[in-house]
């Protein structure tokens, strides 16, 4: 898909609106070909589409023009065409260009769930900067130690048992430590997981991510994961409704360990292919779902029953995203990982 400017171009037929620079948006018809940056001597066949977007202004059509050739052409960037720009932040408000303040429902996927521009931890950022910034890892500072201290504690406190903590930069990189520690732990490579399951875009957290849309363009996953539907109540995909229905799906799920064909257990050994079960306690990316708190007390036991681990992603839903410091607070079990 190719974005171009023109300043004289207009589609037959459509009124003008005022605008201050015509957008042209070129749609690759060929089959195959949506979504892949084409060059701007593009085809004839291709179809124009003119946007008439009078929020356009010079200098984002610049960006976007720049965008266009320059940035790696990631799905998300372009859920919107063309995409929006922003150019300052605070509190809950993100502003473009003109100043036009536009309300955060999510909060950049919860990464800023305390506001932006939040000015103690602008602070605290500002003077751990300024004082010793992150080492190279054969080094200790203090902080790396309390925060681990602090995290492990209120842990323990919270569901009584001891632990470890261990950092990274990002949510796809603590799911990939996180897969490391069950294949440590367990010897397997192999995890179920829910559809509408989002735990990042690394290899290792595609194959654990239920959309094959992610996947799609990489070949083969040998360690896809086996995916199991999310208790999404409002929307159930057996047609109950609850408490009538009993928790029908976790029963479901059970019901995979009655007998060696339904090809995750074998009884003689009492050992599982699957080594661990990732979770998100409210599911985000798949549409903020709030699960019934009974069908995770089920599922743990479950799980425990068949010496399967239970992985907490609270990428997006921890640090008090949901109100409490970890979202799996709500659903009273203690997690593995
Ligand atoms: C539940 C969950 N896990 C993992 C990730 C991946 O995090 P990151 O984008 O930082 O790699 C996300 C990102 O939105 C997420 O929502």
């Amino acid at each position: 898909m190719a974005l171009r400017f023109s300043l004289t171009g207009t589609r037959e037929g459509v009124k003008e609106r005022p605008r201050r620079v015509p957008v042209w948006r070129e749609i690759n018809a060929r089959e195959g070909h949506a979504g892949i940056p084409q060059p701007l001597s593009s085809p004839t066949s291709w179809r124009q589409i003119h946007l008439l977007d009078p929020r356009t202004t010079t200098k984002t059509a610049e960006l976007l023009e720049l965008e266009r050739k320059y940035c790696s052409f990631g799905d998300t960037v372009h859920y919107l065409e063309p995409p929006k720009v922003f150019v300052n932040c605070e509190g809950s408000y993100l502003y473009d260009e003109d100043g036009t303040p536009y309300l955060d429902l999510q909060m950049w996927y919860s990464a800023a769930s305390f506001g932006y521009k939040n000015p103690r931890l602008n602070a605290a950022l500002k003077r751990q900067i300024d004082l010793l910034p992150q080492l190279a890892c054969q080094y200790l500072h203090a902080e790396k130690v309390e925060v681990a201290a602090r995290i492990a504690q209120y842990c323990e406190k919270r569901f009584g048992v001891k632990g470890r903590v261990q950092f990274n930069v990002g949510g796809s990189q603590a799911i990939e430590d996180s897969l490391k520690i069950v294949r440590n732990a367990t010897g397997k490579n192999l995890m179920f997981a829910f559809m509408g399951g989002y735990h990042g875009r690394t290899l290792g957290a595609s194959a654990i991510t239920s959309s094959f849309r992610y996947r799609r363009r990489y070949g083969h996953f040998g360690d896809r994961a086996q995916f199991i539907f999310y208790p999404y109540c409002f929307r159930c995909i057996y047609g109950l409704t609850r408490p009538a229905c009993d928790i029908y799906c976790e029963g479901q799920f059970e019901k995979l360990f009655e007998s060696e064909y339904h090809s995750v257990w074998d009884a003689k050994a009492g050992a599982s292919e699957y080594g661990a079960f990732y979770i998100e306690p409210v599911q985000g990316t798949g549409g903020y779902v709030i699960p019934p708190r009974e069908y995770f007390t089920r599922l743990k036991s479950t799980c425990d029953r068949h010496k399967i681990l239970i992985v907490d992603d609270e990428i997006q839903m921890g640090f008090y995203r949901t109100g409490k410091f970890w979202a799996v607070e709500h659903l009273g079990i203690t997690p593995d990982i």
